[in-house]
């Protein structure tokens, strides 16, 4: 049975559909004092497989509730995280940090046999569940909203986003690849990118990461290509997060079009991690 956490009832339904086994209604409200609380009615079976983007404190909190359900009534509990919120923060930045990723897949880990999360910033993250975990390689269904277009650069922002770029445009099975230099300052959050060699005059370009959050990376990147009079900019990653003006910011910096995929299910989510995840379940 598949259980969907709130903020992933499409890919759930997805998932559902793929591997051809039920999908829980999940039923959710409030206790007066305004705490969540859920109720998987028809739970029960061999195997559960909650299905739960961690978005939001709220969303962190649903799913060890639905893991809860899950451990009482199935044998098995595999939990999927299309989008692990917290990490990022794989290591401790400053000194009386904590390293948030570790706690909070500490804390997943109670409650499950194992986990597939799709696309972490970093693979290593696994190594903080004290259960399995695997990372579920999404890039290539990048290339499938893409729109045609001839012998495109693809590029990522910064040089960790080189192989998701190589990856797309695989998929894509045409244009090349490059990357930026990008430097975060972790006190003011500025990003700042220096270009990359090659020539983007008149040439369309796919900008490709992993994330796009506060869209400062992606804008800087836009707008560096647009100094440099670029073709058409299309943008596209696994998760569009799209916090706050993200949307807008990218909107202004100037693009042809963006696209994500459900793992954060959002408007711009055009493709299904459903496909690449139902192989590991
Ligand atoms: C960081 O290295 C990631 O790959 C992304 O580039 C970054 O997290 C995106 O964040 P934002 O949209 O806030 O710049």
């Amino acid at each position: 049975m598949i259980i969907p956490g709130s903020a992933s009832q499409s890919l759930a339904a997805s998932l559902a559909d793929a591997l051809d086994e039920p999908l829980a209604t999940v039923e959710t409200d409030r206790f007066a004092d305004g705490e969540f609380k859920c109720r998987v009615p028809e739970a029960g079976g061999d195997r559960a497989v909650v299905v739960a983007a961690t978005t939001s404190a709220e969303a962190h909190l649903e799913l060890l509730l639905l893991q809860d359900v899950a451990g009482e009534a199935f044998d098995e509990v595999v939990t999927v995280l299309p989008y692990m919120g917290y990490a990022r923060q794989d290591r401790a930045f400053r000194e009386g940090e904590p390293v948030s990723a570790r706690a909070v897949a500490r804390a997943v880990s109670t409650g499950t046999d194992r986990v597939l999360t799709v696309n972490p910033h970093e693979p290593t993250v696994c190594e903080f569940f004290d259960v399995p975990c695997e990372a579920v390689d999404a890039a290539s269904r990048l290339a499938e909203p893409l729109p045609d277009v001839d012998d495109p650069l693809f590029l990522a922002p910064d040089e960790g986003a080189i192989e998701l770029a190589a990856t797309v445009r695989d998929a894509y099975g045409t244009g090349a690849t490059d990357y930026f230099e990008k430097t975060r300052d972790y006190d003011t959050g500025e990003v700042s990118v220096e270009p990359a060699d090659t020539d983007v005059a008149g040439r369309d370009v796919v900008l490709v990461d992993d994330i796009v959050a506060t869209g400062s990376t992606m804008s800087s990147a836009i707008e560096q290509l647009h100094a440099r009079d670029v073709g058409e900019v299309h943008v596209t990653c696994v998760h569009p997060m799209l916090a706050a003006s993200a949307r807008t910011k990218l909107a202004n910096a100037g693009i042809a079009s963006l696209h994500g995929t459900d793992t954060v299910e959002r408007p711009v989510s055009s493709v299904s991690v459903a496909p690449v995840v139902a192989e590991r379940l």
